[in-house]
């Protein structure tokens, strides 16, 4: 079936909860329904969105805003280690994970608790504590506007990088709305805990179920980044950047003897968390109008008082860009899609 909202006021459609309207706003439950809409008659652009966790709205939209309620899981037990598993787009990413790690199957347990749905997490190839979508997806299933027919993807034609796919280049935003993840899962036991402060969980050895990554993972979430429930915000607001060894190196002699945290990766560049240099550099707890720095993670740029605007949050992410550029020579690039 498919629910129909003129002039659609978004702000219980977006986590940041930035108050704009839709032209249209359209909730679907099937592919079938998709099939039977008449893309010509709708107003554009498109925009395709989940929970609206990673997107700012900066002012209202002139098109249609479609949300995907797809919402089957199924899972194939073969009896064998790897274990496929499909989910509708419209499935809380969240949902999945409990489920999956309750059935006793690895692969989701580190990307517990992400805001957001199965169909947002293909395009945006979600990531944390070490593990990102890509690594446990094979495929995904789309509807292809222009053709007008069902089509699928293998996880390799997806063009996954960090926090980045093929679904984000403009030529395909608005023909390819993502239905179905299809992923593999597995029942041996795979705990990946090199990521930060994970493994100090699990003092006594490796942990023998997914169960109790999640566990912990959750409560690692919970500490560092707001409670969606309680405070609106879009998760990390910017991309870690990526610079040449040279250039980390010239910031590690400028910072004089604090040790500057990075991940070094196969392709001899550096990666240098923006927290850290957002932290440096004295924004915790910084505020803009109604819009704030989060004191216990300086990546996440918060709505503090539930009434902040747009502008407020951009002042914030400009002041913020303008110094990290002065202090480090590196220009941050805001990981939420800005509307
Ligand atoms: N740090 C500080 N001060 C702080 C917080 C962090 O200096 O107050 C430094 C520390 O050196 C820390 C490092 O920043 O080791 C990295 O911090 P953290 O482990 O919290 O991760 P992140 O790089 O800031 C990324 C993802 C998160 C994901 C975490 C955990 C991006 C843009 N963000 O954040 O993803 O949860 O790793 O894997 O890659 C999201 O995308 O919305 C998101 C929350």
């Amino acid at each position: 079936m498919i629910r129909r909202f003129q002039d659609y006021d978004l702000s219980p459609r977006n986590t940041f909860r930035m108050r704009a309207k839709c032209a249209l706003y359209l909730e679907y439950d099937s592919v079938a329904d998709l099939e039977a809409l008449d893309f010509d008659a709708l107003p554009r652009p498109l925009l395709s969105i989940g929970e609206g966790s990673n997107l700012l709205f900066t002012r209202d939209f002139p098109g249609t805003v479609l949300c995907s309620k797809i919402s089957y899981v199924k899972f194939f037990d073969l009896g064998l280690d790897e274990v496929p598993v499909s989910a509708g787009a419209g499935v809380k990413f969240d949902d999945l994970c409990a489920r999956m790690c309750a059935e006793g199957l690895w692969g989701l347990e580190n990307l517990s608790l992400i805001p957001g749905t199965a169909g947002a997490a293909a395009v945006q190839n979600i990531g944390a504590y070490g593990v990102e979508f890509k690594d446990i997806a094979s495929g995904v299933s789309c509807y292809d506007i222009e053709k007008r027919c069902k089509c699928s993807f293998k996880v390799e034609e997806c063009a996954y990088g960090y926090r980045d796919s093929f679904f984000k280049r403009p030529q395909n935003k608005e023909r390819y709305i993502i239905t179905g993840v299809l992923l593999r899962l597995s029942r041996s036991i795979r705990p990946r805990l090199d990521y930060g402060a994970l493994r100090t969980f699990f003092p006594d050895g490796d942990p023998d179920s997914p169960q109790a990554v999640r566990e912990a993972v959750v409560r690692t979430r919970r500490e560092k980044l707001p409670d969606p429930l309680e405070i609106g915000s879009a998760g990390s607001f910017f991309k870690n950047p990526v610079v040449p060894r040279e250039h980390y190196e010239a910031i590690v002699r400028a910072e004089g003897d604090v040790k500057v945290p990075h991940y070094d990766l196969p392709d001899g560049t550096v990666k240098i968390p923006a927290a850290w240099m957002i932290d440096r550099l004295g924004f915790k707890g910084r505020r803009h109008g109604g819009a704030a720095v989060h004191e216990k993670q300086p990546l996440v740029i918060i709505n503090a008082t539930g009434e902040a605007s747009a502008r407020d949050i951009l002042a914030l992410e400009q002041e913020i860009c303008a110094a990290v550029e002065q202090r480090f020579g590196i220009r941050l690039h805001p990981e939420v899609e800005h509307i």
